[in-house]
């Protein structure tokens, strides 16, 4: 089964927006395989987002990102990589759909809450980076009420 890692940034930590957002991928019927409170340093913080390393923002997100707590999460389910995504809404929330966590949450791309992996292959990378123990043993009681 498909897995994601999204993380809650720390302006959506500080913010509150915690219970919201796990509520929105819960209520879509993804299934939470990994969860924790981590506050990461600046290395960890440039391999998270070594991709961006050489655009101009780069310090600044870095900043932004170890700038308090956030919240890492494993969440499992069909295409969830895609729609997650799609939940998460456009990188810059002037561009972000109402409706989306962005869209209703966010102004400033450099404070948009939340973070989404961009393909299965990056998903796996960051779950291995941020979960080296791996997802949590379990299984969701609601499969069959959520899939055909
Ligand atoms: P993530 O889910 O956080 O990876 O966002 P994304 O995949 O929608 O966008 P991308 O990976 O290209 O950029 C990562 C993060 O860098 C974004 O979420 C923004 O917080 C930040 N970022 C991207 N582009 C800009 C920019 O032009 N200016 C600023 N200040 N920040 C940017
Ligand atoms: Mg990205």
């Amino acid at each position: 089964v498909e897995q994601t890692s999204i993380m809650i940034k720390p302006d959506g930590v500080q913010r509150g927006l915690i219970g919201e957002i796990i509520s929105r991928l819960e209520k879509k019927g993804f299934y939470l395989k990994g969860l924790k409170l981590v506050t990461v340093d600046r290395p960890f913080a440039e391999k998270h987002y070594a991709h961006l390393s050489a655009k101009p923002f780069f310090s600044g997100l870095v900043d932004y990102i170890i700038s308090g707590p956030v919240v890492a999460m494993i969440w499992e389910g069909k295409n969830v990589v895609t729609t997650g995504r799609k939940i998460i809404g456009a990188t810059n929330p002037a561009q972000s759909e109402p409706g989306t966590i962005r869209g209703d949450f966010a102004i400033d791309i450099g404070r948009n809450v939340i973070h989404g992996s961009d393909a299965v292959e990056s998903a796996n990378k960051e779950i291995a980076l941020w979960f080296p123990e791996g997802p949590a043993n379990c299984q969701s009681s609601q499969h069959s009420w959520i899939y055909e």
